[in-house]
């Protein structure tokens, strides 16, 4: 999926945009090799981000692996957003039972309200 000439900066925005050091996703050794799964999810993220800028972006490089992951191995949004829809949900659901949501489940959603 990449060109030669390509590798080298494509890698150290991997590593820029995620954290990661080269051998979290290769094989020492063995760069061609696919036995570790971080590089064959990075390959999804990359078809992924690539799809983004072409089909949004007019195929201007506007999405980067920094742009979610912001130098982090895990971006940060999806628990706070899991916790707003879960936050959401267990509140009406509440509602319905005449319950506050907060009574029951205070433990878990205080993270994200
Ligand atoms: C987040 C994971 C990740 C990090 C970190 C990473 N790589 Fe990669 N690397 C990949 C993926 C995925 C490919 C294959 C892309 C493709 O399908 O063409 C690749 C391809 C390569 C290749 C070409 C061989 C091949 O599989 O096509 C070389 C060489 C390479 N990386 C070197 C490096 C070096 C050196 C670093 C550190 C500066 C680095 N990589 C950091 C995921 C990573
Ligand atoms: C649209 C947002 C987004 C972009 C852009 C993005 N990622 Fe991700 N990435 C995620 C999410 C969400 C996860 C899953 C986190 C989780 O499991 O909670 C993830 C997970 C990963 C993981 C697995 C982490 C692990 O420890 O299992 C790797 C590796 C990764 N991304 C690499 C990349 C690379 C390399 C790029 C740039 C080509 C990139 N990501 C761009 C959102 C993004």
């Amino acid at each position: 999926m990449l060109k030669p000439e390509e590798i080298r900066a494509v890698m150290e925005s991997f590593v820029m945009g995620t954290g990661r050091k080269c051998l979290d996703c290769h094989v020492e050794g063995d760069f061609g090799s696919d036995e570790n799964n971080k590089k064959v999810v990075a390959r999804k993220m990359l078809e992924m981000v690539r799809e983004i800028n072409t089909n949004t972006f007019n195929g201007s490089e506007k999405v980067t692996c920094y742009t979610c992951h912001r130098g982090a191995n895990t971006p940060a949004t999806p628990a706070r957003r899991r916790n707003r829809i879960r936050n959401r949900l267990l509140s009406s659901a509440a509602d319905r039972r005449g319950r506050t949501a907060h009574s029951e489940f205070s433990g878990s959603v205080r993270e994200g309200a």
